[in-house]
């Protein structure tokens, strides 16, 4: 099986995505995890990736292409993988569905969460990561423990960089203008499913699966 879940930041794309790779055995594959992973690790990727990310700004189609093309030819994903915060462009799009159709595969549905704006903002000032394992905790919703440390492997938990006020409005503005479009373009392939993710984790997960449908569970 293979997905992409769509939607601004804050929506919940990578909460969602997590539960979906463990019901369905698919690989969530997060660009954004995977670019700070690379700032991290002080990696050539990360160097060139930091300055757009802090900003809010895109990091070039080219590079990004690169990434996914080369991680979705690895084994792990035979079974299938769902992208999170890939495609984000209409030329990122146009180059996945080349890339799949040279591994003769096809996108089986683009699933598009989406809330109010004001909304995602408070989501993500309020969202807290671990440094280590980029285990995800909300001040509000899902309130890290009290002593800072990862419950999973003990790491320092932290605002993301890129949480800040100022770098999230710009954020918010980048997806509207660069990948909003994707919405019609996948609309327009018969793919897109749109859940509305005012609501509970555990309920909007709920939504996904019925709109994945049967056939997939
Ligand atoms: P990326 O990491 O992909 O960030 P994003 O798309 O902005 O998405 P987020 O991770 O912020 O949000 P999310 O929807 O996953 O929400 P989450 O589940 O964490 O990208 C970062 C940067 O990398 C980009 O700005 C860009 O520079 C670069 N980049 C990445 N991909 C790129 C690409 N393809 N091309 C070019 N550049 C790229 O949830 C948010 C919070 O809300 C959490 O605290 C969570 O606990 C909470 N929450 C989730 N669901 C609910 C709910 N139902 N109710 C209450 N709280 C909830």
């Amino acid at each position: 099986m293979q997905l992409v879940i769509l939607g601004a930041p804050g929506v919940g794309k990578g909460t969602q995505a997590k539960r979906l790779q463990d019901r369905f055995k698919i690989l969530h594959i997060s660009t954004g995890d995977i670019l700070r992973d690379a700032v991290r690790g002080g990696k050539e990727l990360g160097k060139t990736a930091k300055g757009y990310m802090d900003r809010g700004e895109l990091v070039p189609d080219d590079v990004i292409i690169g990434i996914i093309r080369d991680r979705i030819a690895r084994p792990d994903c035979a079974n299938g993988f769902i992208l999170d915060g890939f495609p984000r462009t209409i030329p990122q799009a146009e180059a996945l569905e080349s890339i799949l159709a040279e591994m003769h595969l096809n996108l089986d549905a683009v699933l598009e969460i989406c809330i109010d704006p004001e909304k995602m903002v408070e989501r993500l000032a309020n969202r807290r990561v671990c440094r280590n394992c980029g285990a995800v905790f909300n001040l509000i919703t899902y309130p890290p423990p009290a002593d800072g440390k990862c419950p999973k492997c003990g790491g320092e938990i932290i605002q993301r960089d890129d949480d800040k006020d100022e770098t999230v409005r710009n954020r918010l503005a980048v997806y509207e203008k660069l990948t909003a479009p994707l919405k019609r373009f996948y609309a327009k392939k018969g793919l897109l499913k749109t859940i509305n993710g005012d609501d509970t984790i555990e309920n909007v997960y709920e939504k996904i699966l019925k709109k994945i449908g049967p056939d997939f569970q």
